[in-house]
């Protein structure tokens, strides 16, 4: 826990295990995150078909075999990652619109390197939304390739980014 810390940009968050319950709740905040968040890089059908494509059903299974992890400021959630450790893929990184902007991506990612750690990856990567990529420049990603996503059919230009882990 890391709750105590004060950032300059805000108040560090605290991270725990998703868990089935949270499903609703994660649900809501990535659908926000996304209509809210991706600063007019992509059209409106675009967005929505990124939003729309949120897998309720698979969610159960997701926190038990991916490393699924919730953040949160005075016991509110402010954001949400998940690892696969099977693919090294992060696959979700999503902070609530009100809580952007304060440090808390970073500190998401600096807890998910250090659960690819702990499982001793060396390599993750992922497919960062076009708004995403000078964040996770930032935080140390290189460009792999460009490459087309296709949430419920409709294409969505992403940038395939990786970085080590140590
Ligand atoms: C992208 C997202 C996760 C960033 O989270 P955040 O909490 O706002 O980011 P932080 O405040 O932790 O920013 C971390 C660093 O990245 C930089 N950064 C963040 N967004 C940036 C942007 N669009 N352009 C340039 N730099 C950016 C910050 O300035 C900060 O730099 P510093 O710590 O070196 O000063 C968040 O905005 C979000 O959820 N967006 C919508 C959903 C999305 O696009 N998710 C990614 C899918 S691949």
């Amino acid at each position: 826990m890391s709750g105590s810390d004060e950032r300059s940009m805000g108040p560090a968050p605290d991270f725990r295990r998703a868990t089935a319950q949270d499903l609703d709740a994660v649900h809501r905040l990535q659908v926000d995150a996304i209509r809210h968040g991706t600063g007019g890089e992509y059209d409106s059908a675009a967005v929505e078909a990124w939003a729309g494509a949120f897998n309720r059903e698979g969610f159960a299974e997701k926190v038990e075999r991916h490393e699924v992890w919730i953040a949160e400021v005075r016991s509110r959630m402010v954001g949400y990652v998940s690892f696969d450790p099977a693919t090294f893929e992060i696959d979700s990184v999503y902070v609530a619109p009100e809580a952007a902007g304060a440090g808390i991506g970073r500190a998401m990612m600096e807890h998910i390197l250090n659960v690819a750690r702990e499982h001793r990856i060396e390599n993750v990567w992922l497919d960062a939304s076009r708004n995403a990529v000078p964040f996770y420049e930032r935080l140390g990603f290189v460009t792999m390739e460009e490459v087309v996503r296709k949430p419920c059919g409709v294409s969505v230009r992403c940038t395939r980014m990786a970085r080590l882990v140590r």
